[in-house]
């Protein structure tokens, strides 16, 4: 389907269903503020207005549960076999209330996925949403072009497919899965379809006795009878943000740990838009791995941002008893119109750290693995990010754009050579902050600029996605190793949606 590059205020009838079609149908007289289901200033809310609505409350400080995980059905060493099936269920977030959800084998974050390098994997896909089409993509995850769920090849409603793939040497890391399809994927995401791909490593230099847990944060937002509101123009603007972040569905779940205890944790963000500047009271951040696994050495870190779709691993140390916890801090990102909403002083997680000590924990090693550093580039390129709002008598015209154009399925971008490697400049000349996204390879962020100062990155990493503030230019390297076509976007999924993505066809 061919999209234009402007999307009116009739974009409903392209990207949403009915419902939604009433609630964003404006026009230059209508004051946004006083269209039902509109809430513009508190759809959030965080700053009470005549129309805002209390979040409904959530139980907090349950234990934290452990993500089920995907069981392998292959028997043999070597092969990850096993079934994920994307169908309608229902959750509890707040008590005595069903929500309609979207979810993987029942449960969302979807089940845990571990396995390990060299392995081959076998996962069949069943999209069981009524009426939609769905894909699933592997985030970060170096597959073939056309195992890895774009939106070129979506699996029809009811039908099964296969994707298939093997995990090079050298692939440990955090990565995700979630759903590609054209148009969809930020409804279905927020609905709950998403999970964690763990690859690991034959030989970890992380002490086992740390554990490795995976974090999954998701963003909810819930109307009074306990069903998810669907998109509004706010959401379409910003990306959406709920009014409570989840940790691996649950808010503000705790963890009981004893003194002097060392964890590991994978941190994802698997929220639609929201921007996690996070700060661990009482407890010891160190990083130790990106998007695409383990850093050369840990660093220490007061505090972290993880953009939407990004991940972290970090070595938590609990020093100290009493409670550590885990809680945002203010970020500004580039909010448009009113009702920014109140993103600091979040509690996400809650340690509690006994004052019996724990047995005496490994030291982490100096040297976590080597990174190459990717040479010097053949090519270079600039993907410049604007978004362009005005009204028209229409009604409001938004675009999310690279190089001035929105996303179009049959039309390439880009066309890349298998094996070169490449400079790529990222440009954000727009208002707000959008994670640069890319598929089919982990790349090597090697410098920032903003307002004529350059930065270098606090230590050399694998990514598969970064944040590009708004004004800033980020460079990266980057190199595809297989032909095919591979997206790349903006990780806020509703600037996805409207068009802030393009396609580099590789070719051998
Ligand atoms: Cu996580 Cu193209 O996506
Ligand atoms: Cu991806
Ligand atoms: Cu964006």
């Amino acid at each position: 389907m061919h999209r234009r590059g402007f999307l009116a205020a009739n974009l409903a009838t392209v990207l949403a269903g009915p419902r939604a079609l009433a609630q964003m149908k404006m026009d230059g007289t209508s004051n946004m503020a006083s269209m039902p289901g509109m809430d513009m200033g508190d759809h959030a809310g965080h700053d009470m207005g005549a129309m805002a609505q209390d979040p409904a409350a959530l139980p907090e400080g349950e234990a934290l549960r452990e993500l089920p995980l995907l069981a392998n059905e292959a028997g043999r060493p070597g092969l990850f076999r096993a079934r994920l099936t994307a169908e309608p269920a229902t959750a509890r977030f707040a008590a005595d209330q069903d929500t309609p959800i979207l979810a993987y084998n029942g449960t969302s974050p979807g089940p845990l996925i571990e396995a390990y390098e060299g392995d081959r994997v076998e996962i069949t896909f069943a999209n069981r949403i009524a009426g939609e089409q769905s894909t699933i993509h592997w985030h970060g995850m170096p597959v073939p072009a056309d195992q890895d769920g774009n939106p070129m090849d979506p699996v029809a409603a009811g039908a099964d497919r296969v994707y298939a793939f093997e995990l090079p040497e050298g692939s440990a890391g955090s990565y995700w899965y979630h759903p590609h399809p054209h148009g969809r994927t930020a409804e279905q995401v927020y609905r709950g379809l998403a999970g964690a791909f763990v690859v690991k490593a034959k030989a970890d230099p992380i002490p086992a006795a740390y554990g490795d847990t995976a974090l999954i944060f998701t963003d909810l937002r819930l109307a009074a009878d306990g069903s998810m509101p669907e998109n509004t123009m706010t959401d379409m603007m910003n990306g959406r943000v709920g009014d409570h972040v989840l940790v691996n569905g649950q808010k503000n779940p705790k963890l009981a740990v004893a003194m002097g205890a060392k964890r590991r944790v994978r941190l994802y963000n698997a929220t639609n838009a929201r921007f996690l500047r996070l700060h661990f009271a009482n407890a010891a951040m160190t990083v130790i791995g990106s998007d695409g696994g383990l850093l050369e050495k840990p660093v220490a870190a007061e505090e972290i941002l993880l953009s939407p779709a990004e991940r972290l691993e970090l070595v938590v140390a609990f020093d100290r008893p009493g409670a550590a916890a885990l809680t945002t801090l203010d970020y500004d990102r580039g909010w448009m119109g009113p009702g920014r909403p109140a993103d600091a002083g979040l509690t996400l997680l809650t340690v509690d750290v006994s004052d019996t000590a724990a047995e005496a924990m490994p030291p982490l090693p100096e040297r976590l693995r080597p990174i190459v550093p990717l040479g010097a580039p053949t090519v270079s390129r600039r993907l410049l990010f604007t978004e362009t709002m005005a009204m028209n008598p229409t009604g409001m015209e938004m675009g999310f754009l690279i190089n001035g154009k929105a996303f179009d399925m049959a039309r390439v971008d880009i066309v890349a050579r298998a094996g070169d490697t490449e400079l790529w400049e990222i440009v954000n000349q727009a208002d707000m902050d959008h994670p640069f996204h890319l598929h089919g390879t982990q790349f090597q962020v090697v410098e920032r600029e903003r307002d004529g100062k350059l930065a270098k990155p606090p230590y050399l990493a694998w990514k598969d996605t970064v944040n590009v503030a708004r004004g800033e230019t980020v460079r990266l390297l980057t190199r595809q190793e297989r032909p095919g076509a591979r997206m790349y976007h903006c990780h806020i999924l509703e600037h996805e949606q409207l068009g802030m993505m393009g396609i580099v066809d590789v070719r051998a």
